[in-house]
C-alpha cells in the first residue's frame, strides 16, 4: 500500500469511531470513504447498530458487501451524520466535489446531515478552490448549450468520458468538468452556475462541513 493509501485508510477508519449507536448516517463515496465503510461493517458485525443512506450505487453496493444496513429516504426522520470524501477543502472548509461523479446524491445527503465529517487527505487541502476542475452536473438534453452557457460564466468545459463514452451518472445525467481558475467566491460561481438552465447541481458544497479529517505528514489532524 502506498503513502497516499495508507493516510487514506487512517483517515477513514478513524472517521468510523464517530459513528454511534442508533445513528442514521450518509454514507458518502470515494476511495477514503471505502475505508470507513470497511471498518463501520466491522463495527456493525461487533453489534453497532446504525443504519446507513448511501451517496452513490458504488457505495451502496459495497455497504451491503459490509453489511451495513441500509434505507431509504422514505424510511427516514433525519439524518444524525454523514461522512463523505472531498476532491479540495478550502481554508473555509468549502468543499469541490464529484470526483467520482456523486456529487448531487452526496449533496442531497450532505445537506440534510446535522452534522458533516468531511475525510480528505493532506493533498485535498488548499488556499482556494479550482485547481481540480469543478463538475457540474446536467440533463442530457442540449447538453451542448448548457455548456456554452457555462462558457459565458468564464469556464471551459470538458464533457466527461470514461473509456471513450460519455459519463453517464447515477441520476442518468452527464458531467460537465470545468475550468474557472482559482474560485475566490464559490457561493457567488456556486448561485450562478444553478440557475442556468439545464445545471442540475454543481460540486461546490458551500458552509456544508462541520469537521474535517486529515493528515499531516502521516498523522491525524483535524479542522471545524
Ligand atoms: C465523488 C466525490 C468523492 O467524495 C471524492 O472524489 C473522494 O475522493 P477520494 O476517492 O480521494 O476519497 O466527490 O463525487
Amino acid at each position: 500500500m502506498n503513502e497516499l493509501d495508507r493516510n487514506k485508510k487512517i483517515i477513514g477508519e478513524e472517521a468510523a469511531k464517530y459513528i454511534k449507536n442508533g445513528m442514521t448516517v450518509g454514507l458518502g463515496s470515494g476511495s477514503t470513504v471505502y475505508w470507513m465503510l470497511k471498518k463501520l461493517g466491522e463495527r456493525v458485525e461487533e453489534g453497532l447498530d446504525v443504519k446507513g443512506i448511501p451517496t452513490s450505487k458504488k457505495t451502496e453496493r459495497l455497504a451491503k458487501e459490509f453489511h451495513i444496513p441500509l434505507l431509504e429516504f422514505s424510511d427516514i426522520q433525519q439524518i444524525d451524520l454523514a461522512i463523505d470524501g472531498a476532491d479540495e477543502v478550502d481554508e473555509h472548509l468549502n468543499l469541490l466535489k464529484g470526483g467520482g461523479g456523486s456529487l448531487v446524491r452526496e449533496k442531497i445527503v450532505d445537506a440534510e446531515a446535522k452534522q458533516l465529517i468531511i475525510i480528505a487527505d493532506e493533498s485535498k487541502l488548499v488556499l482556494h478552490l479550482g485547481t481540480f476542475y469543478l463538475p457540474v452536473e446536467v440533463v442530457p438534453f442540449g447538453w451542448e448549450v448548457t455548456a456554452s452557457r457555462i462558457a459565458k460564466l468564464g469556464g471551459s468545459t470538458t464533457l466527461r468520458e470514461t473509456n471513450n463514452h460519455v459519463f453517464v451518472s447515477d441520476n442518468g445525467n452527464y458531467i460537465l468538468d470545468c475550468d474557472f481558475g482559482q474560485i475566490k467566491e464559490p457561493a457567488t460561481l456556486h448561485e450562478k452556475l444553478k440557475l442556468l438552465v439545464g445545471v442540475v447541481e454543481t460540486g461546490l458544497f458551500v458552509g456544508m462541513t462541520t469537521n474535517v479529517i486529515s493528515t499531516k505528514n502521516g498523522k491525524l489532524i483535524k479542522l471545524a
